[in-house]
């Protein structure tokens, strides 16, 4: 069952930790001159219009990147991630993850896209056809936790994956935790960086059920970092009250990077908005 559109999300705040993650790590990759591969398991279509009927259908936008509006960030991964935006916002258009990894590669390293929605992988070919920059991307119509799996480890084998599920279906929560377990298996470095929802009752079985999987990876590998960023509180039972990536191997200080990123963007979020940065397993050795 394939129901979940990004573009009734794209560019709210969920989009903006998780991007401005994925714009640290790939800033870290890139302090070498080593290439890199990168796998986006669930890659969307790439790119979203602000002003289309899905997004105006929910306006989610407004909780995020439309509050980012005159913005002059100082952290020099905000100004890079900007930077990027710039590129779209203007035409009313908000770029998702392929877009962001396909403006930071360098003629030797490699990207994987995968999505499983036909429709959506149409408009994922289309919109990395009109942005292509340097390296190589492949697109892959396929399911995104089996196509990790097989390609794992790829080459070159130093770089990073990045895990967005819709959650559409409670199963999302095993499937997450199996495809980390064979990915870790075959490829041990390997940075991965999963986004998840945090949810308040309203969401019935779901809540919690986010808390429970990166629990259950922080017993996996013994660097476990996790990021969250919330717009309100839980106790107002708004349904998905923030979200949050968890960071499993992250790079040399991505901690107090990720961590300075988010505390000069969460206030430009409102006033209850509250990031946090916590190591679920550090190994000091
Ligand atoms: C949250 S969206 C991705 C957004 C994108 N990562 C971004 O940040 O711009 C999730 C996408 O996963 C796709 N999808 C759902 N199940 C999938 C699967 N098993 N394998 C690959 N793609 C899947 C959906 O069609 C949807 O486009």
């Amino acid at each position: 069952m394939l129901s979940y559109l990004h573009g009734y999300h794209a560019g709210n705040h969920a989009d903006l930790i998780k991007h401005t993650t994925w714009m640290a790590v790939l800033d870290r990759l890139q302090q070498k001159a080593k290439p890199y591969t990168l796998i986006d398991t669930h890659a969307g279509a790439g790119c979203y219009p602000l002003d289309g009927e899905q997004a105006l259908k929910t306006e989610e936008f407004k909780t995020g990147v439309s509050l980012l509006q005159d913005w002059q960030p100082e952290h020099p991964i905000l100004v890079r991630y900007q930077h990027v935006l710039s590129g779209y916002i203007n035409e009313q258009q908000y770029p998702g993850s392929p877009l962001i990894s396909v403006s930071q590669l360098r003629d030797a390293d490699q990207l994987h896209l995968m999505e499983l929605h036909p429709t959506e992988y149409e408009r994922l070919r289309q919109s990395v056809k009109r942005h292509r920059g340097a390296g190589h991307t492949h697109i892959h119509h396929r399911d995104g936790f089996e196509g990790v799996i097989a390609l794992s480890p790829p080459k070159p084998n130093r770089g990073a994956i990045l895990i967005d599920p819709p959650y559409e279906q409670r199963k999302e929560y095993d499937l997450v935790i199996q495809a980390v377990e064979q990915i870790l298996k075959r490829w041990p470095q390997a940075q991965i960086v999963l986004w998840y929802p945090l949810l308040s009752k309203r969401a019935g079985d779901k809540s919690g059920q986010s808390e429970k999987m990166c629990e259950t990876l922080s017993q996996l590998q013994n660097n476990v970092l996790k990021a969250e960023l919330c717009i309100d509180d839980p106790i107002n039972d708004t349904g998905m009250y923030g979200s949050g990536v968890c960071l499993i191997n992250p790079a040399w200080q991505l901690d107090s990077i990720v961590d300075d990123m988010l505390r000069e963007l969460s206030p430009k979020l409102g006033d209850t908005a509250k990031a946090s940065v916590t190591w679920l397993n550090k190994n000091d050795t």
